[in-house]
């Protein structure tokens, strides 16, 4: 009777195993095989949006290819090494892209791509993820409207410091009424990141960085 009960409690055991043993086969069969697909759609989706913030015509390199990591820092907002494209034409600077994170947008991060160009103006400016109420803070959106065009060809040279914020605050920015808690995040952070650029481009566009 004994080891009739113990015969059946390794049989399941075993079986029990093998089940375990093949499903884990059969996950990381998914996982691996749908890695390269994924990866290749988000690289297109990267590049689709580096199309509309830098013309392909300002740069002759792999864009995507040339890339520096850039360590957490307070002004890009980042709290995770990120990455910054940097294009080059004829060798020479031509701009980069930087990810900048607006932490103080009404719900949650706020992800940009800024493209500036190497004298230092922004090529253009998209957010790349945001959780702001649809249909009141959204308009930061190329999806939902044109507003975050406003930053085309701005610089430090050209806007001083003081004009960097939406006008109810004194500044140039138009805001939609009854939503500036989201713009506000995204104009400080742009500003930011041109001040980053101001102070890094060096090491950015460095030969050896790419
Ligand atoms: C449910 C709800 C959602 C809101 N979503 C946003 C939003 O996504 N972006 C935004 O700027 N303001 C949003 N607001 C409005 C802000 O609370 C705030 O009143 C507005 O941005 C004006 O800010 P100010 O008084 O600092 O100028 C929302 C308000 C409510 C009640």
């Amino acid at each position: 009777m004994a080891t009739h009960i113990i015969k059946h409690a390794l049989k399941t055991s075993v079986a029990m195993l093998a089940f375990a043993f093949v499903g884990t086969l059969l996950l990381a069969y998914v996982f691996i095989a749908t890695r390269p697909p994924i990866e290749a759609s988000e690289k297109e989706a990267r590049l689709a949006l580096f199309k509309q913030i830098l013309p392909e015509k300002n740069y002759d390199n792999d864009l995507l290819s040339s890339q520096v990591r850039i360590a957490p820092n307070a002004l890009l907002g980042n709290r995770l090494p990120s990455i910054a494209n940097v294009a080059t034409f004829q060798h020479k600077p031509a701009g980069v892209i930087l990810e900048a994170v607006a932490h103080d947008g009404y719900s949650g991060d706020i992800k940009l791509l800024i493209a500036i160009r190497a004298d230092g103006s922004i090529s253009g400016v998209r957010v790349l993820a945001h959780k702001e109420t649809p249909g009141l803070g959204d308009y930061i959106d190329i999806a939902h409207g044109n507003w975050i065009k406003l930053f085309n060809d701005e610089s430090l040279q050209k806007t001083p410091t003081e004009k960097w914020q939406v006008k109810k605050d004194g500044g140039q920015y138009d805001y939609m009424v009854g939503a500036t808690i989201t713009p506000r995040a995204v104009v400080k952070a742009v500003l930011k990141a041109l001040q980053y650029f101001e102070m890094n481009k060096q090491t950015l566009f460095a030969p050896s960085a790419n």
